[in-house]
């Protein structure tokens, strides 16, 4: 099958052994190497060294004084397979990605997917695809209205200084925006954070000319900038630093460049539980990942801050007695707080490989280019060695255009009463908490709003600026998964990971919606016409819903890697973990920061509001009191030691 994935994994593997371009990083936080060097104590201990936790380390020791102890699990590697622009990350093997498999998908003919999840200093940011992406308004005025949306925080104009703090936007050249038609405006972004969003500076022509056919389809926009909210067509940057064109994540831009004693990482460490003394956290409990099973204990004078994932994060709650009763009791776990939401919830954007190929494209240079004509593609190798510029300047899967856009279908107005009036229970697991069933409810009503409003994207297609396209995106699904501690063996095992895909059948209408936009988008559009497209999979036949419930089914990928949800920032009778300070309910001296604390997805790719949510929390967290409702037991309930 040939799509997107294998393009890229081709791409990649063209590239083995091009040169490390890694920025030399004299300066860092201090490295432990063995247990034995990590303190007794810290102000805060960091449970993650992924995007959130670097980023929160970063802030919270920027005083000078403020001790951090980050704990990761994976290496820290320079590694240039993580560095590298372009190929980079579908090259990138097992040493850097945690091996974990779902659970056998129901409405997926029991497929099992790969989760794939980042397992080295800087976690996600270190593995992912760099597109700079940012939800709409919406998006994130939906999570402050699931708190009666009071609280101007967590709305779009609340989260936009921290998109500011979290990303270093530096505009692309003159000549690109000239000869690609790239607009942006700089008043959506900051300029002084050592995360870059940056732009390659060489574009594929015909990437414009697939943004300028949406131009045939009333009622869709083109926003200026991708930063400002707005649904619709536009250019994005890349996390790259524009200046060595190398990837910039969290390792290069919240732990690299620092000289701080009070800032200590320990890698290759695993955080196994989260101690607490009647209901407060006073520190965890962790062991060498090399073997050695003897466990180390430390303790956070100030707080624990749990930045493990969507995948891990609810996994040591529930280990650490924080969870839904029956589950720990499944897993003979005693609950010190029997908090329902945790590892519930569960959300990743679905993706749908779908494959047109222009037979008469005729813009060129084009990326199919680079393995089939000779001269163009020695041009792009000298072009980057020489210039770092040219196609390889472009990071995978970065062509340009993200197209998350809003159409109002001849079936939106159906589709959102069959959402408004669905029996929201009946697609939940059986034994659902009340409280999370009623989170899920306020959920669906507010997505089948936006299924109406054209300032929500449900729909995203994926553009290559060459003969190839069709990957799809759904960036609101309705389907709500489970990650659960393995009752066989907690401890020893990984989560049990059920994206519970589909399990919403409204999900499939949608996801059909947006591939019908698709085919009109290739095929009856006199912009493309003449690039004479030709469906390819899945084909043209396949028109009724039942076709597309199939088709779908066998093709339909339930990750774009974004897991989230599972630790949500609702109100704890929606099901919440985390409250609107990032608190877990019921517990002291505990946050949670990191993607599983996103209620809903933003129709985006997530990095970017991960950076922005760590920002705000370290500012949360610097502006002082001990957080959290839980209780410091006098007598014979504090693990650890006291
Ligand atoms: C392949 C891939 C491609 C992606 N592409 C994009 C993209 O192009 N654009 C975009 O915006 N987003 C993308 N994403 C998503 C984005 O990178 C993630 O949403 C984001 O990085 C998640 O940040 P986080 O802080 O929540 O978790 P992470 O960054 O995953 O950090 C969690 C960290 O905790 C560590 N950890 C877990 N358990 C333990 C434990 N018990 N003890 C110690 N440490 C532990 C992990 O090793 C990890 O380093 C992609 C992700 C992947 C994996
Ligand atoms: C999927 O597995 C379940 C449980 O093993 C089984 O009942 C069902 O028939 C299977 N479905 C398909 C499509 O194979
Ligand atoms: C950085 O942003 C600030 C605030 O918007 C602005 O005043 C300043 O001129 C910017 N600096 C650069 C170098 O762009
Ligand atoms: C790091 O900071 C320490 C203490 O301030 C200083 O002695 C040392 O020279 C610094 N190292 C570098 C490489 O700047
Ligand atoms: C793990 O083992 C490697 C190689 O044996 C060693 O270099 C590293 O320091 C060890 N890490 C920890 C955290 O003990
Ligand atoms: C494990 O702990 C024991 C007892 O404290 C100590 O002697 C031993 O060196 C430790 N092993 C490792 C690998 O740290
Ligand atoms: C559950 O825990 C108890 C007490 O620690 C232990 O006796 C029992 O064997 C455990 N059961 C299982 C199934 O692990
Ligand atoms: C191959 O690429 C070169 C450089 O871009 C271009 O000039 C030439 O026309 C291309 N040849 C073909 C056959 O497309
Ligand atoms: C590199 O840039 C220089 C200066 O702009 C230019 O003259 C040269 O042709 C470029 N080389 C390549 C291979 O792009
Ligand atoms: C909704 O579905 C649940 C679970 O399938 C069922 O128990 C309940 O009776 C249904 N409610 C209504 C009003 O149909
Ligand atoms: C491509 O162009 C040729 C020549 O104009 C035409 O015969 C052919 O039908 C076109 N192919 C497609 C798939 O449109
Ligand atoms: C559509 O046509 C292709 C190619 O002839 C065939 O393999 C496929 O089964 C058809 N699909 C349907 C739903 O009829």
């Amino acid at each position: 099958m040939q799509n997107w994935l294998t393009l890229l994994a081709t791409a990649s593997a063209l590239l083995v052994g091009s040169p490390c371009l890694a920025h030399p990083q004299r300066l860092t936080a201090t490295i432990l190497s063995r247990q034995g060097d990590v303190r007794q104590s810290y102000d805060y201990v960091i449970v993650g060294g992924g995007t959130a936790g670097l980023t929160v380390a970063d802030r919270l020791t920027e005083d000078g004084k403020t001790t951090v102890l980050v704990i990761e699990h994976g290496p820290l590697s320079d590694s240039s397979d993580i560095s590298t622009i372009d190929g980079g990350f579908f090259g990138m093997g097992s040493p850097f990605f945690y091996n974990i498999d779902s659970v056998p998908q129901v409405h997926l003919n029991n497929r099992t997917t790969p989760v794939r999840i980042g397992d080295v200093v800087g976690g996600g940011s270190a593995v992912n695809a760099m597109m700079t992406i940012r939800g709409t308004v919406e998006d994130y005025d939906r999570w402050g209205s699931f708190f009666g949306g009071k609280n101007p925080a967590w709305t779009f104009k609340g989260l936009l200084p921290y998109f500011k703090r979290a990303v270093n936007f530096v505009p692309p050249a003159v000549a690109v925006t000239d000869a690609s038609k790239i607009t942006y405006d700089t008043s959506y972004w900051g300029n002084s954070s050592r995360v870059y969003a940056g732009w390659p500076s060489w574009q594929y022509p015909g990437t414009t000319a697939q943004l300028n056919a949406f131009k045939s389809f009333p009622g869709i926009e083109f926003p200026t900038d991708s930063g400002a909210g707005e649904t619709g067509v536009y250019w994005y940057p890349t996390f790259m630093d524009p200046v060595t064109v190398t990837r910039s994540y969290a390792k290069t831009g919240h732990y690299g460049g620092i000289n701080r004693s009070n800032y200590h990482l320990i890698t290759e460490s695993k955080v196994t539980k989260i101690l607490l003394c009647g209901t407060t956290a006073t520190g965890v409990s962790f062991t060498a990942v090399n073997g050695s099973s003897n466990v180390t204990v430390v303790k956070a004078d100030k707080e624990v801050i749990l930045s493990a994932g969507g995948i891990h994060s609810p996994q040591l709650l529930q280990l650490s007695g924080i969870g839904p009763r029956k589950i720990l009791a499944a897993a003979n776990i005693t609950t010190r707080v029997d908090l329902p939401g945790v590892g519930q919830n569960f959300q990743d954007h679905p993706m749908l490989y779908a494959t047109w190929t222009y037979k008469n494209f005729s813009i060129h240079p084009s990326p199919e280019d680079r393995y089939t004509n000779a001269t163009f593609a020695a041009w792009a190798d000298t072009a980057f060695a020489v210039n770092k510029t040219g196609p390889l300047a472009i990071a995978t899967g970065n062509a340009g255009a993200w197209l998350p856009f809003s159409v109002v279908s001849p079936r939106a107005a159906a589709l959102s009463a069959a959402l408004q009036s669905q029996n929201h229970t009946s697609v939940l697991p059986p034994d659902t908490h009340h409280s999370v069933a009623a989170g899920y409810a306020a959920q669906m009503a507010s997505l089948a709003t936006a299924l109406l409003s054209t300032k929500t994207s449900f729909y995203n297609m994926a553009l290559t600026g060459g003969e190839t396209n069709g990957l799809i995106v759904n960036l609101h699904p309705l389907s709500r998964g489970t990650v659960n501690i393995d009752p066989v063996d907690p401890h020893g095992k990984e989560p049990v990971v059920d994206y519970r895909a589909l399990s919403n059948p409204l999900d499939v209408s949608v996801i059909s919606d947006i591939y019908r936009f698709a085919r009109r988008y290739h095929t009856e559009n006199p912009l493309t016409a003449a690039w004479g497209a030709v469906e390819e999979l899945p084909g043209a036949n396949v028109t009724t819903d039942e076709q597309w419930r199939e088709y779908i089914a066998e093709a339909i990928s339930p990750s774009l890697f974004h897991p989230a949800g599972t630790c949500a920032m609702l109100p704890r009778e929606l099901g919440g973990v985390v409250d609107e300070e990032l608190r877990v309910y019921g517990v002291g001296r505990l946050r949670v920061v990191d993607a599983s604390v996103f209620p809903t997805l933003p129709g985006a790719n997530t990095c970017q509001t991960v950076y922005a949510v760590a920002e705000k929390a370290a500012e949360m967290i610097r502006a002082g009191g001990s957080g959290g409702s839980g209780e410091r037991e006098k007598e014979g309930v504090c693990e650890g030691g006291e």
